[in-house]
């Protein structure tokens, strides 16, 4: 039987396959001939960004940060700490931050002035999901995989307290 807590689902995984390869080929063709680094932001983007990075046909890096958000399980207050950095320099390189989901934004607002202020070549945002309902502050994500309706969604890397992550496709929690 299936868990209770595993609601509706909102992207299933045939679709997950196929969006994660055209993104990869959009990033193959727009970062050919650069110097690409992406930057997966654990725990939740690590699925996305290992299916994504094999689909990227160019020369390419991997590294990670690792940020908690204060708040509760389900919302994000904009404080952010950074509990891991990037192992390397990013001054000069052509920076992806790879994201599971941007729903307030205010995580990613706060990576993308973090990382800004290192002097990449240029940093752009790839967000497997959306929540455009929530969205609080004005963000520039160049590729986004799907838009979501505003529901608390768990699997493929996405956790509700440290739950669901492992799910091949995406479904909303259902909270009793
Ligand atoms: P934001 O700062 O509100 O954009 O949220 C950032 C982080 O909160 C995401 O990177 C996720 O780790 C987590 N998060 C936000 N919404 C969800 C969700 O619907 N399911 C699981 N995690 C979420
Ligand atoms: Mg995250």
């Amino acid at each position: 039987m299936r868990d209770p807590e595993i609601g509706e689902i909102l992207v299933q995984h045939d679709e997950l396959v196929h969006r994660v390869r055209e993104l990869g080929a959009e990033i193959t063709r727009d970062y050919a001939q650069r110097d690409l680094v992406l930057v997966g932001v654990l725990k939740g983007a690590v699925f996305f960004i290992s299916d994504l990075m094999r689909s990227i046909d160019t020369p390419c890096e991997l590294d990670f940060m690792a940020v908690a958000s204060y708040g509760s399980s389900t919302d994000s207050s904009g404080v952010v700490r950074i509990l891991k950095d990037l192992d390397a320099s990013i001054e000069g390189r052509d920076v992806l931050i790879v994201e599971d989901i941007v729903d307030s934004g205010l995580t990613l607002q706060y990576l993308l002035r973090s990382l800004g202020a290192r002097r990449p070549a240029s940093l752009e945002v790839c967000a497997l999901l959306t929540k455009p309902d929530r969205l609080k502050v004005d963000l520039p994500t160049r590729y986004v995989g799907f838009e979501i309706p505003n529901r608390f969604a768990i699997g493929y890397g996405l956790d509700y307290m440290e739950r669901f992550r492992n799910l091949p496709y995406v479904a909303a929690l259902e909270q009793p």
